[in-house]
């Protein structure tokens, strides 16, 4: 038997994940990859989506990758891989070249993305996305698709997003160290978006705001197009060390308090209801509002929100989210999450999970926290039916067997 597989691999500033699906000749037309395996660790060595320490990220990677490979009962060689961090920029860039013949044709269109793309880069940084935006034929406009159109002048807006390579070379190393190879590194917050955005949204006027654990992730869609991208320096680990302060218990008692009895608003909590913490000596316990909680949790989600939107302000996109705001990440699991966004921004809030586009284990990855890894597995779909590449092949049982026995031992 033989067949193709999408690796996604999202190593996350608390956890890493991997998910494997499967794109076999017979799955291949039809819209949804089929979940096969689905691998999490904890991430260790990184800090705010950068790498800080090789040996422990390749660890995390190394786990996480063979969990999945457990479940799904294949092996692979080459995976999807997330990249964020304050270290990355994105902006439009426009190209312009003559059309050959009558008509455009697809070496015209290549050759109108190279100049799109050839802008002056600084040595230390490195080219992530061009990403096509629309096309004009002899000026006229908001063209999606311009083969076949007559014309003598093609002209291409594309979106350029480019990272530190420092950064890059750190990732590629902890990958390639764990056993892998990077089929391509992908924007975080644009995985994201492809596993929890739709069209329409995309279409109206979007903002996704991925909340989590070291950043703030957004992405800002209209007419189709991607407008603005940005990671803010702050997630559900800047909550987390409020209520470290705010209660005066260690980083896991902040942490397992805010998971089990947080809320991100406090008029929706019961105000009789207390939560255990520990007490000033060994072995003792002493009981605080779950009020208290969610007062902590609350200001800081509020004032991160406010953040987004100053974001949005400076962008000048706050007008443009006729679909408002879709909340994804780890943290927009905290209950009044929704609520409090609709406050700050006055806009319509929904969470997004990823499912759609998803079959097989697609219920493992429903839950905000796997918009990245689900987006990258479909991502690198979409680039497999585009392009026939970076897959792996599925071999027989037999095979994977013997394959993942001999990287036992490497
Ligand atoms: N049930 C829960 N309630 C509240 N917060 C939660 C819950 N589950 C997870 N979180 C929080 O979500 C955050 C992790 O989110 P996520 O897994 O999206 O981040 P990450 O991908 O590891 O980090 P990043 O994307 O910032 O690099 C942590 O701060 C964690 O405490
Ligand atoms: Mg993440």
């Amino acid at each position: 038997m033989r067949g193709n597989l999408i690796a996604a691999l999202d190593i996350g500033t608390t956890k890493t994940c991997a998910v494997i699906g499967d794109l076999s000749p017979d799955l291949q037309r039809r819209p949804a990859l089929k979940v096969l395996g689905v691998g999490q660790s904890r991430t260790s060595g990184m800090r705010r989506e950068v790498v800080t320490h090789i040996e422990e990220t390749t660890e995390s990677v190394r786990k996480a990758i063979k969990e999945a490979e457990l479940m799904a009962g294949v092996t692979v060689d080459r995976v999807y891989t997330g990249i964020a961090g304050e270290h990355i920029q994105a902006s439009p860039s426009v190209g312009v070249v003559a059309v050959g013949g009558e008509e455009v044709v697809a070496q015209d269109v290549s050759r109108v993305h190279e100049v799109a793309r050839a802008v002056a880069l600084p040595p230390d940084r490195e080219l992530l996305h061009a990403i096509p935006q629309e096309y004009k034929v002899d000026h006229q406009g908001g063209i999606k698709d311009p083969l076949g159109m007559a014309g003598t002048r093609l002209e291409a807006e594309v979106y350029l997003v480019t990272s530190a390579s420092a950064s890059t070379t750190n990732i590629r190393k902890a990958v390639s160290r764990a056993g892998y190879r990077i089929q391509e590194l992908v924007l975080e917050p644009l995985a994201s978006s492809r596993a929890v955005l739709t069209e329409d949204e995309k279409e109206v006027g979007v903002a996704m705001v991925e909340i989590g654990g070291g950043s703030t992730d957004l992405a800002v869609f209209y007419e189709g197009k991607i407008r603005h991208v940005a990671i803010l320096p702050f997630g559900g680990l800047t909550v987390t060390n409020d209520l470290v302060k705010g209660l005066s218990v260690p980083f896991a008692e902040a942490q397992k308090a805010k998971e089990q009895h947080g809320a991100a608003f406090a008029q929706m909590v019961d105000p009789q209801e207390t939560v255990e913490l520990p007490g000033p000596g060994p072995g003792q316990r002493r009981h605080v509002a779950r009020e208290l909680v969610a007062h902590i949790v609350e200001q800081r989600l509020d004032e991160m929100f406010g953040l987004v939107q100053e974001e949005l302000e400076g962008a000048d996109l706050l007008d443009k989210l006729g679909a408002g705001i879709v909340l994804t990440g780890g943290t927009t699991a905290l209950p009044g999450t929704v609520e409090l966004a609709q406050q700050v921004f006055a806009a319509p809030v929904r969470v997004g999970s990823p499912g759609e586009g998803l079959t097989g284990l697609a219920d493992s990855l429903a839950f905000p926290r796997f918009a990245t890894v689900a987006g990258l597995a479909l991502y690198g779909a979409d680039r497999f039916r585009e392009t026939g590449e970076g897959a792996s092949t599925l071999t027989s049982g037999l095979v994977t067997k013997i394959v993942a026995w001999l990287k036992e031992f490497f």
